[in-house]
């Protein structure tokens, strides 16, 4: 048994994300973590609100309520939205805890005392009419790049050029549109990451068998000149964690809070113990999975994260935590994702096109969407969603396949033999042949969990799936009867215990259907197939269920129109 710790990127608190973000971290974490639980591990599974930075301000004041009330509010959105894609955290936290403000000022101390940290005096744009200054988000200007209009400060969204808000032409608040501006001089502290560079190529390349869209990112970012260069983490805002505390190695920081990206993905650490302090447990339980020194040199530490995300995880982040010098677990495979767009175009929370995770739950079962997203992961390219492969991949995948089989065969034995397990004679040639076919595709099901090639892996149980209808039709026990009940009895036993084999294997995917499949066959030992001809007789004659409800019902042409041209009203 191994102890894994898994973490989810942390969706930002501005808004309800749409299902790009849910298949590029939320929804594949999801799954491993079901899996290596189901495998017997001891797994922490962690996610958190990220609640800092101007986006959270900013829609805070579009929704009229003060920032933490907004955050407060949308923290229980977000969770039970989770709630309903059945995401089993552990934990899910906010980064505007307590305890991410202590962990946070403690490491940028440690950074300090170790020489990686600069004060810096910069030249920041402060507005009059709004008496504050406009980091990022909060000024906004025309394109020096490419003449768009209406560019961020941190960004132009139509040419993708990353800016500084003195870098806009005709600049102007976005708090109040005033262009009564001025730029002031004002300290700054900068993490030195540029002094890391070595020690971080070395870990970089230290890493073996990591997916090579998250290393040729974290590349690229290292030798790309502009990649590496120390970085302000303070920002002129209110709603973050301050960076003037009792006890700083700095002076004069009033007003500042630390940049998002410093205290999100530390998040991730106070995130465990707040599960601890949620559990009533001692700092010895999440420390036992973050510091080497106190346990974690066990553990494994795998993360998940949509690709703009990699460089924050693969250079800033261990730049912390190394930078801090004490014992702090580095992550040990960064699983990425590509895009997922929709009906060919791109999703966009700021133009609301797409399908968003509220709605999503509102038209169709979580199950339905789990597997959809996770059989069609944009793992090695992006992936496109469209209603028609939608309903193609429910009603083949799931209701004619697994949902059929399912059906057929307690129906059948429940007209025949009544609602228990029949007796019948030994299983034969058949059982063996695709309890061998079972064999070589769970094996390959395992390997790809375990790389976390999640896509693969739903191949491969589909293709399970499959096998068990193939044997069902070649078996025909519904002819067999009229023979030989005895015959028919055995086939319609092996039937039984294969959906008992099914719901275990599926669960990581579709925990709904297979949690009322298991509750029909009346099932309590849910253990792994480890040794697989002991699995597929473990439902012995005698051993009573239910006829389980029909549990995936097909989306009808009609239906998949009426959402097609529910959704495209959004575009
Ligand atoms: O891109 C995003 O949605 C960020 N909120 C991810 C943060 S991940 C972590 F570092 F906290
Ligand atoms: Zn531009």
């Amino acid at each position: 048994m191994s102890r894994i710790l898994i973490t989810s990127a942390l969706p930002y608190i501005n808004g309800i994300k749409h299902l790009g973000n849910l298949v590029g971290s939320q929804l594949p974490s999801d799954a491993y973590a079901r899996f290596m639980r189901a495998r017997g591990h001891e797994v922490m599974f962690i996610c958190a609100t990220d609640e800092h930075g101007t986006p959270a301000e900013l829609a805070a004041a579009k929704a009229g309520v003060p920032v933490a009330e907004f955050c407060a509010d949308m923290w229980q959105v977000q969770s039970d939205i989770a709630d309903g894609f059945r995401l089993s955290f552990d934990y899910f936290g906010r980064s505007s805890s307590e305890r991410n403000r202590v962990l946070t000022q403690h490491l940028a101390g440690k950074l300090a005392d170790n020489g990686l940290i600069e004060e810096v005096s910069e030249k920041q744009v402060y507005s009059n009419a709004d008496g504050r200054y406009l980091p990022d988000r909060y000024i906004e200007g025309t394109c020096p790049n490419c003449g768009f209009e209406n560019a961020r400060g941190d960004q132009c969204e139509n040419c993708t050029k990353q800016l500084d808000p003195t870098d806009l032409i005709d600049p102007r608040s976005a708090i109040s549109g005033s262009t009564d501006l001025e730029v002031r001089e004002t300290k700054h502290l900068y993490l030195r990451q540029s002094a890391m560079r070595d020690k971080l190529d070395a870990w970089i390349d230290k890493q073996e068998g990591w997916p090579i869209l998250t290393t040729s990112i974290a590349k690229k970012w290292l030798h790309d000149g502009d990649g590496l260069r120390d970085r302000g983490i303070t920002r002129d805002l209110d709603w973050g964690v301050p960076v003037q505390y009792e006890g700083a190695p700095w002076s004069g920081m009033e007003g500042k809070v630390f940049y998002v990206w410093f205290d999100a993905p530390i998040e991730y650490i106070a995130a465990t113990a707040e599960w601890a302090d949620a559990n009533g447990l001692d700092d010895a339980a999440w420390e036992s999975w973050w510091r080497t020194d106190k346990g974690a040199d066990d553990v494994h530490y795998v993360q998940f994260m949509g690709k703009d995300n990699v460089p924050f995880h693969t250079l800033s982040f261990p730049a912390t935590m190394m930078g801090s010098g004490e014992d702090w677990k580095l992550v040990d495979f960064i699983k990425s994702y590509n895009w997922l767009t929709y009906e060919g175009g791109k999703f966009s929370t700021s133009q609301g096109r797409g399908i968003f995770m509220n709605q999503a739950l509102e038209v169709m079962p979580s199950d339905y969407w789990r597997w959809w997203l996770l059989s069609n992961a944009p793992e090695s390219s992006d992936s496109d969603f469209t209603w028609e492969s939608f309903q193609g991949g429910v009603n083949k995948d799931l209701a004619d396949v697994l949902g059929n089989f399912v059906s057929r065969v307690t129906k059948f034995c429940r007209s025949k033999f009544g609602e228990v397990v029949p007796e019948g004679g030994a299983y034969g040639e058949a059982e063996a042949a695709v309890t061998a076919e079972i064999a070589k595709r769970l094996k390959a099901y395992e390997t790809h969990m375990e790389a976390i090639e999640i896509r693969k892996a739903t191949a491969e149980l589909r293709a399970i799936w499959v096998a068990g209808n193939e044997y069902l039709q070649a078996a025909a026990p519904w002819s067999v009867y009229k023979t030989d009940p005895d015959a028919a009895a055995a086939v319609v036993r092996f039937a039984l215990n294969l959906i008992r084999l099914y719901a275990v294997l599926s669960a990581p995917f579709i925990p709904d259907a297979t949690e009322k499949m298991l509750a029909a066959m009346n099932v309590t030992d849910t253990s792994w197939p480890d040794d697989l001809d002991a699995a597929l007789s473990a439902l012995a004659a005698g051993h009573a269920f239910e006829v389980p409800e029909v549990s995936f019902a097909k989306i009808t042409d009609d239906r998949r129109v009426e959402l097609e041209e529910q959704f495209a009203g959004q575009g």
